[in-house]
């Protein structure tokens, strides 16, 4: 790492969240972190006075929090992205399969090749077995400028920008060539996002419009709640049967069963394709994985083996801040931010 410090910022729809590690250690270690409330429309508006005002609050959040005056990583939505992993290419070199991409990426992009930056990361290149594997990120340009946009409102640099996934497979998974074949849940507020990591790779990712605000709205509208109250009784009473006499347990189901169905759906798709690469583990992670009685919920009905995000687990981090890590899991997309190398 070329500098002491990263930055990692997460601007969430429903919180922006940014952590601050300190690369003079090994592992990195935690300097400070923090969430504010996201402004609404906030990042999802195209009003220049929208923007703004969700530049300011990222210029408090970084300063409540003391962070360094550097360029910060950050990331895009998978809502805002197209991905594909492209496998069925022969041995090609950097060249080839650079122009192969480019010419693949015109099936599963809707827009004009112009319009869109293109990332790709190899996840297998073999002679002897003429295959090449590449994980394809297309960025739309009009989406990755209005991000850049706000950052310079507050006169704030980027460092990198990447996507969500591939931040939170760095910070739960990592490099380990040993962790097993995982399937990471995303739980955010307008979205639900899947991944299917092997090895440090992703070879499989789904973005659903379904997350944390659907579960308020649902509680809201069913049972007559403001947002506020609603959103207060699902953070307490989740998917746990025996309170209010199953009233909101009945409200918030059919929802996870949706997002259930979807994670079933990714499993099947992959183990499809990977038949001697089971999926051994779920890992729930965003603000929403901290719904009460989601991880048993999950367990039941899946058979896996389900756990809740700990994104500080890779991070080095002393005592004083060590007591002060609460929902964590909302912070899994900021740490793999800051945990990039370059
Ligand atoms: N204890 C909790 N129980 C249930 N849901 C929770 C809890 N804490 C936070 N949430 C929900 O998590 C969501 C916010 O998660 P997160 O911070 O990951 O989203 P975001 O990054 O702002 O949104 P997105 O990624 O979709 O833009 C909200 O819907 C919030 O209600
Ligand atoms: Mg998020």
């Amino acid at each position: 790492m070329a500098q002491d410090y990263s930055i990692g910022l997460d601007i969430g729809s429903f919180s922006i969240k940014a952590v601050v590690l300190s690369h003079k250690t090994k592992p990195a270690s935690l300097v400070s972190f923090g969430s504010i409330a996201a402004p609404q429309p906030g990042i999802s508006s195209e009003n220049p006075f929208d923007l703004e005002g969700e530049a300011k609050a990222i210029k408090t959040l970084l300063t409540s929090i003391k962070a360094p005056d550097l360029p910060v990583v950050l990331a895009l939505p998978e809502s805002k992205i197209f991905t594909r992993v492209i496998n069925d290419l022969p041995f090609l070199s950097d060249e080839e399969l650079s122009s192969s991409i480019h010419y693949s990426a015109e099936e599963f992009v809707p827009l004009p090749a112009d319009q869109v930056n293109l990332y790709w990361q190899v996840i297998n290149r073999s002679k002897p077995q003429n295959n090449t594997s590449v994980f394809v990120v297309a960025s739309p340009k009009n989406t990755v400028n209005k991000y850049l946009q706000v950052l310079d409102y507050v006169k704030l640099k980027p460092q990198a920008l990447e996507t969500e996934l591939i931040a939170a497979t760095r910070a739960l998974v990592g490099n380990n060539p040993y962790a097993p074949t995982t399937l990471i849940v995303q739980l955010g507020s307008h979205s639900t996002d899947f991944a299917v990591v092997s090895k440090g790779l992703i070879l499989l990712t789904r973005s659903i419009g379904t997350g944390g605000m659907a579960l308020t709205r649902a509680i809201s509208q069913y049972l007559n709640f403001e947002p506020v109250q609603a959103e207060e009784y699902k953070k307490v009473y989740g998917l746990l049967e025996d309170q209010l006499g199953g009233k909101i347990y009945e409200v918030l189901k059919p929802l996870i069963d949706m997002i259930l169905s979807e994670a079933q759906r990714v499993i099947q798709a992959f183990q499809s394709k990977n038949v001697q690469n089971p999926i051994k583990r779920i890992v729930l992670s965003g603000g929403g994985a901290k719904l009460p009685g989601l991880v048993i919920y999950f367990a039941n009905t899946l058979g896996l083996e389900i756990q809740e995000a700990d994104p500080w687990y890779f991070i080095g981090k002393d005592k004083a801040l060590a007591s002060k890590l609460v929902d964590s899991a909302q912070y899994t997309i900021a740490v793999g931010l800051a945990l990039r190398e370059e």
